[in-house]
């Protein structure tokens, strides 16, 4: 089982919200707004709280989903998408689970609560446009503001030395916070995998899973402590706030951005189930927040993206802006398998397991490890890597923009796989028992989400374009090389494991190459990167400021704007890129 497996296990139907200003029919909404937000999920939430808490400004989000997940259409509370074929991984097609519902992905996600390393955050900055604020000293601020830490009772760091330190976290509770919480139980099997690995060369054991370093550390829930129950952005920012200035319309599709000029005026709206189109207008900013699939979507109905797809499925061209829907990242992995014939004993420190209904006592062991910890031949790699024309694996006629800042990335990327601070890959324990997940976690494809141009309303193409570039293949096979070696070296080795996948017969790393085109997953559930936060002559769609190129008052706030993804799952960095968003608009235009 891969340790970032989804739980669709959600809470929302044991909640008793008060309903606040949401609209449950279009014919309640007003016909216009201060701020208009195309996306009531994990970042549109968020953002649309800090414009509303001053009482100064009326907001308004559309959310195509809706509250309930049991809603209006039961059952469906992820959209339906399958992904084109990879060609590299044997045309395998992947099903593309993303949020539809108010919360969007955070409603829906496994609750695995992390952060990047630093230096992904330093990168955004280094590839945003000039004099940005962003890094990791730029965005430490918001993770603290957005994101309360529960620490652990004081007899689980005893038992198994749980690190953590206040200095990273914000712990400011209020019955509308987001909350990252470590479990209250763990369980005992995962202790003589810690204490082994701690030991073993080249891992070192975080200060806190939250301090942006690589190395070991047990990870978070995203569950609210007094509850149990799933912590996500409705909880956090829309339930019981009960704003006036504040409404949230349900089972609405926002079509595309209205414009006078290059100016974002409002939003042309359509409610589920009708044909009806009705126009909002927006006195301040549009924000689009829905999410990485859908944002380039959105800007490309609207006139925004690059001039031959738009021509080619007929909308009259607003803003040529090439980098829409390309930069699509996500993390990759295969699952490995190892069985000990002499078993680890079951060591003191058994709690009782307090498993709430929506964390089942979920609690791992992460490791977010450089290539030089998991790869002898690490400079080679970064070699060859730095010595690729960069278009040679990018699609056919990429965007001269688009190359220049793949290009960038790929210097960036080159240089840190040399640096003990970068993560290459990242290991997790989920459950205590010798099944690691070795993920590769700055992943050097690049894949792309475009309109289908003969349907551009129908469900855009996401092609994940899989290890389309070779250099993938070869991080995850020094992973997994790296991990036979923890599970039969070191402390490790007195319980003899044995491999069962891949197993016997794919020892090398041609094999496991072969293996990997076999098996690997192009996605766990992180898609990022389709409207980069990057300079406009590098491919980039919004500015440091998250402001859209080419057009006036309208923004991005949401997982497509990480020109690079993150050592980690993605949504704790969603909500803290959304809280300085938010901060950025107030700053104003
Ligand atoms: C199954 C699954 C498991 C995951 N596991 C984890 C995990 O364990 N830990 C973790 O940190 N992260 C996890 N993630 C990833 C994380 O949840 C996402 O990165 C994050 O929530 C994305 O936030 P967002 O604001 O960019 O998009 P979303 O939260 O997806 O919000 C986008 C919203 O926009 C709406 N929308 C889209 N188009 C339109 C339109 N045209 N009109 C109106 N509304 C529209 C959508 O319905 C959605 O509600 C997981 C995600 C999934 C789906
Ligand atoms: C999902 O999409 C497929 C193909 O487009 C379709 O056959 C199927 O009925 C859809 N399922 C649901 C639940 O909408
Ligand atoms: C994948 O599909 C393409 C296009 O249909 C085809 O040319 C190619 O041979 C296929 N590759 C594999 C490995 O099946
Ligand atoms: C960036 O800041 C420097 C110094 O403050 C200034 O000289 C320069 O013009 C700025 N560049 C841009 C693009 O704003
Ligand atoms: C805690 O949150 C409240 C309400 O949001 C705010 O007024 C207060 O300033 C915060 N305190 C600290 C120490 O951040
Ligand atoms: C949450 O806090 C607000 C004030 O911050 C209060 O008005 C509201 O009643 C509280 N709701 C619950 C469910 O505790
Ligand atoms: C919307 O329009 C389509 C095509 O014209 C039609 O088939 C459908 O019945 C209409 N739906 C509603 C709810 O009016
Ligand atoms: C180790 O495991 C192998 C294969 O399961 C088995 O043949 C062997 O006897 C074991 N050795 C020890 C010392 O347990």
């Amino acid at each position: 089982m891969a340790g970032w497996m989804l739980f669709l296990t959600c809470g929302v139907c044991l909640l008793t919200p008060v309903l606040g200003g949401l609209l449950e029919s279009y014919k309640n909404v007003k016909g216009a707004y201060d701020y208009v937000i195309v996306g009531g999920g994990t970042a549109g939430l968020t953002v649309a709280d800090r414009l509303s808490e001053s009482g100064k400004h009326t907001v308004l989000v559309v959310e195509y989903g809706y509250l309930e997940e049991d809603g209006f259409e039961a059952g469906q509370t992820t959209y339906n998408i399958t992904s084109a074929p990879s060609p590299a991984l044997g045309n395998r097609t992947f099903s593309v689970d993303i949020g539809c519902i108010v919360g969007g992905s955070s409603a829906v996600n496994g609750m695995i609560f992390q952060r990047g390393t630093a230096k992904d955050y330093d990168i955004w900055g280094e590839l945003a446009s000039p004099n940005n604020t962003w890094s990791w000293d730029g965005i430490l601020p918001y993770f603290k503001k957005g994101i309360q830490l529960t620490p652990p009772k004081p007899e689980i760091p005893a038992d198994f030395n749980v690190k953590y330190d206040m200095k990273y976290w914000g712990n400011n509770y209020t019955n509308h916070s987001i909350f990252a919480t470590y479990p209250n139980y763990l369980s005992p099997s995962l202790y003589p995998f810690y204490q082994a690995l701690k030991n073993f060369p080249g891992i070192k054991v975080t200060e806190d899973s939250g301090s942006g370093k690589t190395g070991m550390s047990y990870w978070m829930t995203s569950t609210d402590p007094k509850t149990g129950l799933r912590s996500y952005s409705r909880t956090g920012h829309w339930d019981n706030l009960n704003r006036a200035n504040y409404d949230l319309l349900q089972g609405t599709r926002v079509r595309k951005i209205l414009f006078n000029g290059n100016t974002a005026t409002g939003v042309l709206i359509t409610p589920r189930n009708t044909n009806n189109s009705l126009s909002i207008i927006a006195h301040r900013e549009v924000i689009i927040s829905a999410g990485t699939v859908h944002t380039p979507q959105i800007l490309h109905l609207s006139g925004i993206g690059p001039a031959p797809l738009l021509q080619r499925a007929g909308i009259p061209v607003l803003v040529d802006l090439p980098g829409v829907g390309s930069n699509f990242q996500d993390h990759s992995y295969a699952s490995v398998s190892f069985r000990f014939s002499t078993p680890p004993p079951v060591l003191p420190g058994l709690l009782n397991p307090q498993i709430t209904p929506d964390n089942l006592g979920r609690i791992g062991l992460g490791l977010s490890l450089s290539l030089p910890t998991v790869s002898p031949t690490f400079s080679s790699l970064a070699a060859r890597y730095l010595a690729q024309d960069p278009a040679a694996y990018l699609p056919a006629n990429t965007h001269s923009t688009i190359v220049a800042g793949y290009r960038r990335q790929q210097e960036i990327y080159a240089r840190e796989m040399l640096s003990d601070d970068f993560a290459s890959l990242r290991f997790s324990a989920p459950s205590g028992s010798p099944d690691f997940t070795p993920v590769n976690i700055h992943p050097v494809s690049r894949g792309t989400i475009l309109i289908d141009p003969s349907s551009p309303e129908d469900e855009p193409i996401v092609d994940y374009r899989a290890a389309s570039n070779p250099v993938d293949i070869d991080i995850a096979v020094a992973g997994i090389q790296f991990l036979r070696k923890t599970m039969t070296t070191g402390e490790l080795g007195q319980y003899n494991a044995t491999e069962v996948v891949p197993g016997p017969g794919w020892e090398s790393d041609e094999k496991l190459g072969e293996w990997l085109r076999q098996q690997s997953i192009p996605s766990v559930y992180h898609p990022v990167g389709t409207a980069a936060m990057m300079r406009r002559e590098w491919g980039g769609v919004v500015d440091g400021r998250l402001r859209v190129y080419g057009a006036e008052r309208l923004r991005v706030i949401d997982a497509s704007v990480m020109s690079v993804i993150v050592a980690g799952t993605t949504s704790m960095s969603v909500y803290a890129l959304a809280e300085k968003g938010a901060d950025l608009i107030k700053e104003g235009w």
